[in-house]
């Protein structure tokens, strides 16, 4: 399997901390906010990592990156010139997955659990990680019957569950075909929530809860929460 970072987009949500540099490499704990989902891949063993990020602030993300020479793994760069989603991100992957599974991380999600386990059982299709949050409205938001995931919402007005969909998800090289079918939504994005409905009206999704604390960092509440959460790990 191989791991990629989706570390796009303009991170409005955070205007003016990102008016000159990408939300990305904000501060979070002691390390730069990427620097967490990359140890998360590494962490489950994964060691040939792309970074897909927005065309004004590839020159840093690789100064601070370099070759993957620091952290034991190679990086590979892809360019995502407009901000048109994350599935639009992760079509750039096509070519460096070469056909194997990709584990997909969004770059402003910050967790506890390892991955390790569920790499190594993952077989096709997709599988996702879901955890029960208070404000489930401003995420993909999942409904559950039994063991199956029936259908995904993004951002519903009146959630149908508590269960959000993180952004750390594995699919199989497949999920390149079914990108390329995709229309943007409302928003004028390549939704990653529509992607994962493909695979749920196909019975090829599988999910797993995430364990531990988890948190995106892409608004100033959720950007403090994820520094408290990983302050907490620095002293611990
Ligand atoms: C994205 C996805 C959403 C998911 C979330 C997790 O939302 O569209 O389904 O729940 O990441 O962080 P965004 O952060 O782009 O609003």
């Amino acid at each position: 399997m191989k791991g990629v970072v989706l570390a796009g987009g303009t991170g409005s949500r955070l205007f003016p901390l990102t008016k000159v540099t990408n939300k990305h490499l904000l501060p979070i704990g002691n390390e730069p906010m990427i620097y967490y989902p990359i140890k998360k891949i590494l962490e489950a063993g994964i060691s040939e990592v792309l970074i897909v990020t927005g065309v004004d602030h590839m020159g840093d993300v690789v100064n601070l990156l370099g070759s993957g020479k620091d952290f034991g793994c190679r990086f590979t760069y892809k360019v995502q010139d407009e901000a048109g989603g994350i599935a639009q991100a992760l079509g750039l992957a096509e070519n460096f997955s070469a056909g194997e599974p990709v584990l997909v991380i969004l770059g402003d999600n910050i967790f506890t659990a390892n991955l390790k386990d569920a790499v190594n059982t993952f077989t096709s299709g997709a599988s996702i990680f879901v955890q029960e949050v208070h404000d489930p409205g401003r995420y993909g938001v999942a409904t559950i019957e039994g063991d199956r995931i029936v259908a995904i919402e993004e951002k519903p007005k009146i959630p149908k569950s508590n269960f959000a969909v993180t952004g750390v998800y594995m699919y199989g090289a497949d999920v390149f075909t079914i990108i390329k079918t995709l229309k943007p939504s409302g928003r004028g994005e390549l939704e990653i929530t529509d992607v994962n409905n493909d695979y749920i009206k196909k019975g090829q999704m599988t999910y797993s809860l995430l364990e531990g604390d988890w948190t995106d960092a892409g608004t100033f509440e959720s950007l403090h929460y994820a520094n408290q959460l990983m302050n907490k790990q620095l002293h611990d």
